[in-house]
């Protein structure tokens, strides 16, 4: 059996074997992703959106993730679990997000991910400080989806492209022992991949990283709307509404259950039976 995926395995991979990681928020689906050798498990605030319908990834509770979280810890993955801080869970103080981050640990997480870059220097500084693993996320910030209004580029313009190399810079200083880099100009991706020694994993910035992320529910078709950087490896959403609906039909014409799907009774207790109901029922 190969050995749990840890920190320690991320850092090594780094300009020598691409890194692959997804998301995951619950039992089969944690399973199944391992199965599939994924590097790291993302329980990511996209649950929000993905699974609890919900506009944006900042309408998600602390006490929510980790519902999920707990469902992808039993599916006991080599995998690294890295859990999501939702919005509200790290910005409020440092000893809130400590408090935060410790949940998350004793619930199982091996790492947490968290949004921004220099502004939170101090945040993830404590966090690897008192031992938990920091994975960093520059680029589009989605849980600041309201002061950018919408799920803009990043890096396009070269001010905006050299903060976002500072933010990389300060996530690594502060101890961070990888970065996420979402929608992003694949040139800037590439120059913090170059700029920093530890792995960046990219979502929508370009093949010029350490790794990939991505939403579980876009790769596999059971999103409502896939972004353009994603590619589809399945239509899962159609099998499922397929599925569905031949089983409706085949309750509707009687077709369901067949002889194999139940059981009947011995033919001896099956007279003993209704002599008994006769003798009480008539
Ligand atoms: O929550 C999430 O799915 C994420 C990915 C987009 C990286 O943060």
């Amino acid at each position: 059996m190969k050995s749990k995926i840890t920190i320690k395995d991320f850092l090594k991979k780094k300009g020598k074997e691409k890194i692959v990681m997804i998301t995951a928020y619950d039992y089969p689906t944690a399973k199944l992703v391992d199965e599939a050798g994924v590097d790291g498990i993302l329980v990511g605030d996209s649950v929000a959106m993905v699974v609890l319908g919900r506009k944006s990834t900042i309408y998600l509770e602390l006490e929510e993730l980790i519902h999920h979280l707990k469902a992808v810890v039993a599916a006991n993955p080599r995998a690294l679990i890295v859990a999501d801080m939702p919005f509200g869970s790290y910005e409020v103080s440092i000893e809130d997000a400590v408090r935060n981050a410790i949940k998350l640990v004793k619930h199982g997480a091996e790492a947490v991910k968290l949004e921004g870059g220099k502004e939170i220097f101090n945040v993830v500084e404590k966090l690897v400080k008192i031992g938990i693993p920091v994975m960093g996320h520059i680029g589009l910030n989605p849980q600041r989806v309201l002061r950018l209004g919408g799920y803009k580029l990043m890096g396009k313009k070269s001010e905006q492209a050299i903060e976002i190399i500072d933010d990389a810079k300060a996530l690594e200083e502060a101890g961070a022992f990888a970065i996420v880099i979402e929608h992003t100009i694949a040139e800037v991706a590439a120059e913090v991949t170059r700029r920093v020694k530890i792995p960046t994993i990219c979502i929508g910035s370009g093949p010029y990283c350490d790794g990939q992320i991505a939403v579980l529910h876009d790769v596999i078709g059971l999103g409502e709307t896939i972004p353009y950087f994603i590619k589809k490896y399945a239509d899962i959403g159609i099998t499922i509404r397929k599925a569905v609906e031949k089983y409706v039909e085949d309750v509707k014409q009687g077709l369901f259950p067949g002889p194999e799907h139940y059981r009947t009774m011995e033919l001896k207790e099956k007279e003993e039976f209704e002599k008994l109901l006769r003798k009480r029922y008539g």
